[in-house]
């Protein structure tokens, strides 16, 4: 493969002229980043305003049986004072937030200055704080991509409460897990979320998650289509009672480690994970990489077209650009409605100036060719952003040339849920961009590779292994929600005294990074993360299944699809019907992003002699790789490999 061979774009002249640094800065910057993180973070963390300033800047672990990870921590701060407060002083006038909505025939767009949006996180944050949330409580938002979204994150940090997002498109299940996985006290949510010209009844989902909770959680409901919804004891109607509300909350004092957010995220084993960031360290990251990735400047429109529900709306919707004072852009919608234009039209619409989205997203519009962007006023572009999974060169291009006109440097950036921000991206003003890399680390961030076998550092260049992080970044993960233990074996388990990332990854002969994909059982659909063990577990949840095997095989558009090997109980007969029934069960156990996109009979599964299920031969059936399964030979049964061979479902 001669992929470093390939066309390369050093900064452009106005790029560079324009960027918080040029090549030699961000050498300068990041070798200071790394030789003294104390100093370089210590200067760094008083970009955001504290109560109390920390005296302290880095005390971390990654020493097996002793992973610790703490930033800034007598340092006290209210985030929500950061993200808005702050701001009323000295650009209350100017938009925080432009709302674009599902319809933008029906319904008119709306801007949010620095000043409403403080009065609506403090009328939100009161509203919280009559349902009885205090600080330390956790809140449950199952929202559609509406401004209150926004204002309950927000009001939570204002009052110290720990929020925990649940993406509108998990199933009333997943809801109700969460939910009882953090022991929240409220939810909140809205009568129905538009998307794409549909309405998913969030009402109704969270009804039914709430059968599976106790009665004392609360539900706030805000309202967005006004459609009908049944109304029970523990219902609030946030439209009346932010009527009542007082338009000022005083923000709590939070110390720099107190937790400020729960996501969970799926992983290779069991169920999905709680992963906890706080308060200090990742407000400082979220903010820093917001700035020097996007190479954002005062008075830029930045739009991120992630959902909340995810991290990459926690940062950078959220987080990362409210507390740099931008304005940021909250689009309910998705890419192809009404029309394969609607990314365009609402870049010319609000003159967004750095545009950030996903390959996925970008595979599909290619397919629907370059007249839908060309009929748009693209001239405020200054920069591109990808994110979720590696971009293929082929999108990468048209990024660049169709959307960009060859004058919008790209960033690719990696980073995980568990990182808070971004890893490894090119920084615009310094980077010469490779189509498809992800390329060199952040500040602060030490990347290394290392042999998957032996655990070694592998040094110099054209190598390949596991990405692994060498020491902790103000925006790292802190724990498990309720399970250190299971922290510190997913993460620091496999490779003592470092953070594995879980993605393979190679240094190329420059020495840049290129990220190639999970080495674990988790697979990557449409830029979301899905454990391929939480997609077996639905299955075998259903009466007709006996046993099932879930894989990633490589898809057009998706980057990977899921491919179920479903072997059911003796005397059910496999049928259309019930091929269907699987898939919808799948998608009410988890999701609609979890059903699964080729479903194989499996009369039997390849296993080893002792009863392990042999993924690797699974994996190549799937991705239509099957003159190269390698040793069967320790196969109990090697005939079932025939049979799934003579009929797998990707031909292609
Ligand atoms: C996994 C993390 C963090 C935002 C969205 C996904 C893959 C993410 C890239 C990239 C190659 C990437 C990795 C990673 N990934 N960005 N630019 N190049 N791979 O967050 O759901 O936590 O998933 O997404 O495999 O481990 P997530």
């Amino acid at each position: 493969m001669s992929a470093t061979k390939s066309k390369t774009y050093p900064p452009t002249a106005a790029a560079a002229k324009r960027a918080h640094v040029d090549a030699a800065g961000y050498d300068k910057m990041y070798a200071h980043s790394i030789n003294d993180p104390d100093g370089f973070w210590g200067e760094h963390g008083k970009r955001i305003d504290w109560i109390k300033p920390f005296t302290t800047v880095k005390n971390t672990s990654f020493e097996p049986g002793n992973i610790d990870i703490k930033w800034f921590e007598d340092g006290t701060l209210n985030v929500s004072a950061n993200c808005v407060d702050r701001h009323v002083e000295t650009r209350g006038d100017q938009v925080a937030i432009i709302w674009e909505p599902d319809d933008p025939n029906t319904t008119e767009s709306l801007h949010i200055t620095y000043r409403e949006l403080q009065t609506h996180v403090c009328k939100m944050a009161n509203v919280l704080q009559t349902l009885g949330v205090t600080k330390g409580d956790r809140v449950v938002i199952y929202m559609p991509m509406v401004p209150e979204a926004a204002y309950a994150m927000l009001a939570c940090t204002r009052i110290g409460a720990v929020h925990s997002i649940v993406f509108a498109g998990f199933s009333p299940d997943a809801l109700g897990a969460r939910i009882n996985g953090c022991d929240a006290k409220v939810v909140i949510t809205a009568d129905h979320a538009p998307r794409g010209g549909k309405a998913t009844p969030l009402k109704s989902n969270a009804d039914a998650a709430l059968l599976r909770c106790k009665d004392s959680v609360k539900c706030l409901v805000v309202k967005r289509t006004g459609g009908q919804t049944t109304w029970t004891d523990r219902d609030y109607s946030y439209n009346d009672m932010v009527l009542e509300a007082d338009d000022y909350q005083q923000p709590v004092e939070m110390a720099a480690e107190d937790p400020l957010f729960i996501l969970y995220t799926s992983g290779s084993t069991g169920q999905p994970k709680g992963v906890v960031h706080t308060t200090g360290g990742y407000l400082v990251y979220a903010a820093m990489t917001h700035e020097y990735t996007f190479d954002y400047h005062e008075g830029d429109v930045f739009w991120c077209t992630a959902d909340v529900g995810w991290v990459t709306g926690h940062s950078y919707i959220v987080y990362g650009p409210l507390a740099n004072g931008a304005t940021t852009i909250m689009f309910e919608g998705v890419p192809t409605y009404p029309d394969p234009g609607r990314f365009w039209d609402v870049c010319a619409k609000h003159k967004v100036n750095q545009f950030y989205t996903a390959p996925t997203a970008i595979r599909a519009l290619m397919a629907h060719g370059n007249d839908w962007v060309e009929k748009h006023d693209l001239s405020d572009l200054k920069l591109l952003g990808s994110v979720g999974e590696p971009i293929n060169p082929e999108a990468w291009n048209w990024y660049y040339n169709v959307v960009g006109k060859g004058n919008c440097p790209i960033v690719d950036t990696f980073w995980q849920t568990e990182t808070g921000g971004h890893m490894l991206t090119p920084l615009p003003g310094a980077t010469t961009l490779k189509p498809g890399a992800a390329q060199v680390p952040f500040f602060g961030v030490l990347p290394v590779v290392l042999d998957p076998q032996s655990g070694e550092e592998v040094h110099g260049n054209d190598v390949s292994g596991v990405l692994c992080i060498k020491d902790s970044w103000p925006g790292q993960m802190r724990t498990i929600w309720g399970d250190h233990e299971r922290f510190e074996t997913t993460y620091f388990g496999d490779y003592a005294g470092y953070y594995f990332s879980g993605d393979g990854c190679k240094r190329d002969a420059d020495g840049d990074l290129w990220v190639t994909g999970r080495v674990d059982d988790v697979i990557n659909v449409s830029g979301h993360r899905m454990g391929t063990a939480e997609v077996e577990s639905a299955l075998v949840a259903h009466v007709a299944v006996a046993e099932a095997a879930v894989v990633g095989y490589p898809h057009d558009i998706k980057g990977q699809g899921i491919y179920a090997y479903v072997t059911l109980m003796n005397g059910i007969d496999p049928t259309d019907e019930l091929r269907a029934e699987l898939n919808k069960w799948v998608r009410s156990e988890i999701g609609p992003i979890a059903k699964p996109d080729l479903l194989q009979w499996a009369p039997g599964l390849p296993k080893t002699r002792s009863g392990k299920i042999m993924r690797r031969i699974l994996r190549k059936i799937a991705e239509n790789d099957f003159d190269t399964l390698g040793d069967t030979s320790t196969l109990a049964d090697p005939s079932v490999v025939e049979d799934l061979v003579e009929n797998r479902m990707n031909r292609s």
